[in-house]
């Protein structure tokens, strides 16, 4: 089944048994952080919340349920993007990237399907009203603060939207682009907009303040459970996320218009919030936020986007998150891009067998990937390579194993990369672009990352000693040992 809204996702995420509903009143300042913070820290990432009495700050109850955890799994991220494993879709993209010359005429037809598929994905305008259009309020109508955003952390500089989906377009090519930033409440029908400068959104939004222009934002809350990955997945910025979406989905999103905008979004949207950037007005401060490093991001300065119309469901569910010290939900998102995306880097980076960002190193401060080594040097060759693409510019630390290491066990990865590297040799300094949220580098944003070439050494990289094997247990003995495993009477957990 499609999953075409966030309140279908809710319906899967219920008959899977992967949802609790919270009837109790809970508050949207910190408690709600605290028992989805338990949940996602228990085996597995728990069970998706569903707050039915989300208390405002105010003391009053918000109309509004709180949506939590809901990606927080594997079970559930395959589920939202309608695949029985994320492997699946690796292997849909792998087939799609694979631009072989089928073979005769039965591999030429058997390729028909697989385009006649791309032709389905674009997103399509919707006919008729839209369910994210049944109420509107315009602007003295509007105070934002109805919703129940929460206050997530103690050190928090305000309420925040956590799980938004963020349209803005590229005033040069047009190109959309759907992000996930996080926002701050500032007042009734003021926001503000923390996209980091790597961001697409911000790229937009230089384009715009070169040109003198006010810039529209759509800021979706829920909608698609695929269309809300797509917002969180690194898309070069020429590839629209409603068109991954779709491919994700096997389905077209469903856009309508922005009633003060040209920009579009979800039909099926739960909440959109219409405004715009004014780049003529000062920047205003954002923060302090418990991020997802686990540590407080400082305040800093971003845009200030005014609110003009809000439009949603009579009905609405208010997606949420929280980031904080690691494993939160935010891994499960990630880790599904780190699945799908891996037929991706290969078209430039052949040689890599896998590749995995453990949950403690945040994603861009660890990188292990395991690569077939075909000549000297090669760890190197691919550090740089990945050093070059996209987001992976911001990795902090990548180590290069060899292909046989399963990277997507970190304690593997660790004992043989420790067991194989001089240090001294093994490892480089270089510099480059980094992440926003690093507190440690030396400049904002600017600072060193290390590679580490934990593969086996070769005599042209200098190694003249003898190399150790592995130690592994001959099959002989091993199957003698499994006939007569049962008589042993020792019982392993
Ligand atoms: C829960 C969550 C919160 C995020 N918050 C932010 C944020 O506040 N600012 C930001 O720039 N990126 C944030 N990201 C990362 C972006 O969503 C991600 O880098 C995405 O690729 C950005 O889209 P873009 O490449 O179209 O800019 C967050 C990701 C997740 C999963």
């Amino acid at each position: 089944m499609t999953l075409d809204s966030l309140r279908d996702f809710v319906r899967a995420l219920e008959e899977a048994g992967e949802l609790v509903r919270v009837s109790e009143p809970v508050s949207v300042d910190r408690e709600i952080t605290e028992v989805a913070d338990r949940c996602m820290k228990s085996a597995g990432g728990g069970p998706a919340l569903l707050f039915e009495r989300p208390m405002l700050p105010s003391g009053a109850p918000s109309r509004y349920p709180v949506l939590i955890n809901a990606f927080g799994s594997a079970r559930r991220m395959a589920l939202a993007l309608g695949a029985p494993s994320l492997d699946e879709i690796a292997s849909r993209v792998q087939s799609l990237v694979t631009m072989a010359v089928p073979d005769g005429m039965a591999g030429k037809l058997s390729m028909l399907p697989k385009l006649a598929e791309l032709a389905t994905y674009p997103p399509a305008r919707a006919t008729g009203s839209a369910p994210s259009q049944s109420v509107v309020l315009r602007e003295q109508e509007i105070d934002v603060r109805l919703f129940p955003h929460l206050v997530c952390w103690p050190g928090d500089g305000g309420p925040y939207i956590t799980m938004p989906m963020v349209i803005t377009r590229d005033p040069v090519s047009g190109t959309r682009n759907v992000g996930l930033y996080r926002i701050q409440v500032q007042g009734a029908r003021e926001l503000a907009m923390h996209w980091q400068r790597h961001k697409v959104g911000a790229a937009h939004w230089r384009e715009m303040a070169a040109r003198g222009e006010r810039m529209p934002v759509a800021i979706v809350l829920g909608a698609d459970p695929a269309s809300m990955y797509a917002a969180s997945a690194p898309l070069p910025p020429s590839v629209d996320e409603f068109l991954f979406a779709g491919f994700l989905r096997r389905s077209p999103v469903r856009l309508v218009k922005c009633l003060t905008s040209d920009l579009e979004v979800p039909a099926e949207a739960e909440v959109v919030i219409e405004g715009y950037i004014d780049p003529a007005e000062d920047l205003v401060m954002e923060g302090p936020f418990g991020d997802h490093t686990g540590f407080y991001s400082l305040a800093d300065r971003y845009p200030l986007v005014h609110v003009t119309a809000v439009t949603m469901r009579r009905d609405a569910i208010y997606p949420a998150t929280i980031v904080g010290p690691p494993p939160m939900e935010d891994y499960y998102l990630g880790h599904a891009t780190e699945r799908i995306f891996l037929p991706l880097l290969r078209l430039t980076l052949p040689e890599i067998v896998d590749y995995h960002m453990p949950a403690y190193g945040v994603f861009h401060n660890l990188v292990f990937v395991a690569i077939r080594k075909q000549f000297p040097g090669h760890a190197w060759k691919v550090m740089n390579g990945l050093w070059g693409q996209g987001l992976m510019a911001l990795a902090k630390v990548i180590v290069v194993l060899d292909d046989w290491v399963n990277v997507r066990e970190p304690d593997e990865a660790w004992w043989v990369a420790l067991n194989n590297i001089d240090p001294e040799r093994d490892t480089r300094f270089t510099m480059g672009p980094v992440d926003v949220l690093d507190h440690a580098s030396r400049g904002f944003t600017y600072g060193s990352k290390m590679g580490i070439d934990a593969t086996r050494k070769w005599p042209e990289e200098g190694f003249t000693r003898e190399w150790p094997e592995l130690i592994r247990m001959d099959e002989g003995t091993k199957r003698k040992v499994d006939a007569k495993w049962a008589a042993l009477g020792i019982r392993l957990p």
